[in-house]
């Protein structure tokens, strides 16, 4: 390290031992640069690596240094009083060890709704109190940054982490995660967005070549990341693992410093994915200024790249810059004595009352809410006992309960069958057992194979079965029947096709005792415990009611009853198209489907030639979701947007205004049912007919929540669209077109329940933006 005594003294002084706000707030960045070696700059710039990879517990990021279980933590420069930050996973909560060695105390963390159930509720008000608490978890518990959101496009159904994603759609995307992370820093604490861009499977993530035209990468899936960074600033980015079109984006200028900081204005840090990327010097110069959580080689290509020339100096100082620009917003910099003690308690409270609101119903035949004279449950499906709180991977939170619809079910003054629960806890210990016992077997024939199996998801026993006999003298003592369907995912590998659609045992269930408890005159409820789409179109037809409760959490199984019972009326909507097969996603053509699904951890820069492992080609082009199930009229069991309520609404006097820089529409909506409830109103847009722009019939542009309307009560809600927001993006121009004419507003229950449709002239315009990340291969791009 260059330095005198004399100014270490000083900037020590400046730095740490002073006491007025406004001189802590100021680090001296020329000061400290000018202090630091090159191998000091490249350190500082790299994470202090990983402790513990092979530990029994760990996911991926797990220090133990400072806060036990963070992801990570930057490296610490003591002599200029610039101390190391944490930086934590995940988008569900605060993901730290729940207990330290030699301590007593626990240090358990809020385990909130997953990101899909969070998105189903469609509403920013709600997702930001959710972040605030999130949030508060993270200083209390002396982290800085929460490495979240998570906010890649549903591309297929079966991509493992879409239970941390928000939707197949954009602008939905980007306005959640913005709440989101308003919520989270306002607790002044960062957010770091991730996983910048397209990492949309997990199958070879480390190495899969996303093949994306330049339409589709500006207007599905970069759209999100814009919509919510100029709107919420995170105070940093994180770069996926995968390639986009040949280079990694953590190697990526034209993604980072062209797109991100120069076309969006973004002034935060950017860092790497957990050893995303293969070379340092590249990165650096590429402007993802922090590597984390750090590798020798690294470290080793800035320094031989500085000197070298390969890396100018003035990159990697920029870098610096940014990473101090981080650590000097952070509490740990400002010296907050942090409590090690949130309020857990009102945090659940929060969480109760937000999963409800994200819970969708998909059906409802008089089942719900429950009528007064049910007081005796039936509760079937492995999961009512079991209930799943959230994902796996870096996306779990270490939580200290969850409360399983059978709890759920007590707490609420239901009661549940006893010989049932005997029969299912019996029946689970043992299945668990059984399990335990395979994975072991299998773990001494691959050890290899069974290192990487403990990072996923554990299998999760199969249904239960009953004779009829059994079933019919259940359905004599119950008032109605509540079956549990479970799926469980994470990080690392992609879903299978099995895992989509119903298994065999789960398929009988509902058929059994759909049809027992029918006869006997009782009415049969589907309960979905999922972090993503499954098959529906085969059995809907069979159940009273079927509510999709996603994976909501600690407190699940309240949240459940809250809705059975009436007590909130549910107002979720689909935030993704539910297909009747998973063959009619076409994206299905491009995805890793695997009977024997791959493992993917951490092999970078190995590069083979397999479709849809090394490279995939997203030959759906822009028609993602609804965009192709609407605009090339496939039939699907449940369209986005979709989500029913215990009242119903009217629409009114629907108009749409010219303002000085785009449109409003407004529409009265009217509770118009015997329940209350809210009311998601969607806006999609149609453009003027044109071949060559090929554009999808409708887009989502603006959405709004009532408030809580009781019986008879309207609102009228104004929804506003820009006219930038009216444009596609043209490739031959490199330039965001709205090509002029008539264009159609329509309002909407769902993408297919248009309530009506409004018309406006508009004037065409043009914004041209850098002709950047061209893919380097032809595709055979699905046109309309
Ligand atoms: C995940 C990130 C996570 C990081 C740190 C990676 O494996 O992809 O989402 O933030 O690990 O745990």
């Amino acid at each position: 390290m260059r330095h005198s005594l004399i100014s270490i003294l000083t900037l020590v002084a400046l730095l740490s031992g002073c006491t007025s706000a406004e001189q802590k707030n100021a680090i001296n960045q020329d000061d400290v640069i000018a202090h630091l070696s090159l191998e000091d700059k490249a350190h500082f710039i790299i994470g202090t690596g990983m402790d513990g990879l092979d530990d029994e517990n760990v996911v991926i990021g797990a220090t133990r240094l400072l806060v036990p279980g963070a992801a990570g933590t930057t490296y610490p420069l003591d002599s200029v009083g610039i101390p190391a930050i944490i930086l934590a996973d995940g988008p569900a909560g605060l993901r730290i060890n729940a207990t330290r060695e030699g301590d007593s105390a626990t240090y358990y963390c809020t385990h909130f709704p997953i990101g899909t159930l969070l998105a189903s509720t469609w509403n920013a008000d709600l997702i930001e109190e959710v972040g605030a608490a999130i949030g508060n978890e993270v200083k209390e518990y002396g982290a800085d940054v929460l490495l979240a959101p998570a906010v890649n496009i549903m591309r297929n159904p079966l991509c493992g982490r879409n239970f941390e994603y928000y939707s197949e759609d954009p602008l939905v995307t980007g306005k959640t995660a913005a709440a989101y992370i308003k919520g989270v820093q306002s607790n002044g604490v960062g957010t770091s967005i991730k996983h910048f861009a397209a990492n949309n499977q997990e199958t070879n993530r480390m190495n899969n070549d996303a093949h994306i035209s330049q339409r589709a990468l500006r207007e599905i899936y970069l759209k999100g990341f814009e919509i919510a960074i100029k709107e919420s600033k995170p105070w940093t980015v994180m770069t996926s693992y995968n390639y986009i079109n040949g280079t990694y984006t953590s190697e990526s200028r034209d993604l980072v410093e062209t797109i991100l900081r120069d076309e969006w204005g973004y002034e935060g840090t950017v860092m790497t994915d957990w050893y995303g990327g293969k070379d340092g010097a590249i990165q650096m110069w590429a402007g993802n200024d922090m590597l984390q959580p750090g590798k020798k080689e690294q470290f080793d290509s800035i320094v031989a790249g500085v000197r070298s020339g390969k890396l100018a100096e003035a990159d990697l100082d920029r870098s610096v810059r940014r990473t101090l620009d981080l650590v000097e917003k952070s509490p740990r910099f400002h010296g907050y004595q942090y409590t090690n003690k949130p309020d857990l308690k009102a945090h659940a409270e929060v969480t109760r009352q937000s999963a409800a609101e994200g819970m969708v119903l998909m059906k409802n035949e008089k089942a719900l809410p429950f009528a007064k004279s049910i007081k005796n449950v039936a509760l079937y499906g492995n999961t009512s006992y079991d209930f799943i709180a959230g994902g796996t991977g870096s996306g779990n939170v270490n939580h200290a309960y969850v409360v399983s619809l059978l709890d759920g079910m007590k707490n609420g003054g239901y009661t549940v069958s006893k010989e049932l629960k005997t029969a299912y806890e019996a029946y689970l210990a043992d299945s668990k057992k059984n399990i335990e016992a395979e994975m072991e077997a299998a773990a001494k024939k691959d050890p290899q194979k069974a290192k990487l199996q403990r990072f996923l998801p554990k299998p999760l026993p199969a249904e239960k079965t009953f004779t009829d006999g059994e079933v019919m003298a259940q359905a004599a003592n119950a008032d109605i029947a509540v079956i549990t369907l479970g799926r469980l995912s994470g990080e690392f590998q992609d879903r299978m096709v099995a895992d989509f659609n119903l298994s065999d045992l789960e398929r009988k269930l509902i058929e059994q005792v759909c049809d027992v408890y029918h006869k006997a005159g009782k009415q049969v409820v589907v309960l979905l415990n999922i972090g993503g789409v499954i098959e529906s179109a085969s059995w809907k037809d069979l159940p009273d009611a079927i509510l999709c409760a996603w994976q909501p959490g600690q407190e699940g199984g309240n949240c459940v009853v809250d809705v059975l019972s009436g007590k909130i009326s549910p107002s979720g909507k689909f935030t993704m198209t539910w297909p009747i097969l998973f063959t009619d996603v076409y994206s299905a053509r491009n995805f890793p489907i695997d009977e024997d699904p791959r493992i993917d951890m951490m092999k970078q820069g190995q590069k083979g030639n397999v479709r849809n492992v090394d490279f995939t080609d997203y030959e759906e082009d822009i028609f993602v979701g609804y965009r192709y199930f609407d605009s090339f009229g496939i039939p699907v069991s449940y369209p986005f947007g979709f989500g029913l309520s215990y009242t119903t609404f009217n629409y009114s006097d629907a108009k749409v205004v010219k303002k000085s820089d785009g449109y409003e529409v407004s529409v009265t909506v009217n509770n118009n049912g015997g329940y209350e409830g809210k009311e998601v109103i969607e806006l999609y847009i149609s453009a003027p007919e044109n071949k060559a722009a090929n554009k999808p019939v409708k887009e989502l542009k603006a959405y709004a929540k009532t408030r809580n309307l009781k019986p008879g009560e309207k609102e009228t809600v104004r929804l506003f669209v820009k006219m930038a927001d009216l444009a596609s993006f043209d490739e031959t121009a490199s330039a965001w077109v709205v090509s002029g004419g008539e264009y159609q507003f329509l309002v909407g229950a769902s993408s297919q329940d248009i309530k009506a449709i409004l018309k406006a002239d508009v004037k065409g315009q043009e914004t041209k933006v850098h002709n950047v990340l061209k893919p380097l291969v032809q595709m055979n791009l699905l046109k309309r």
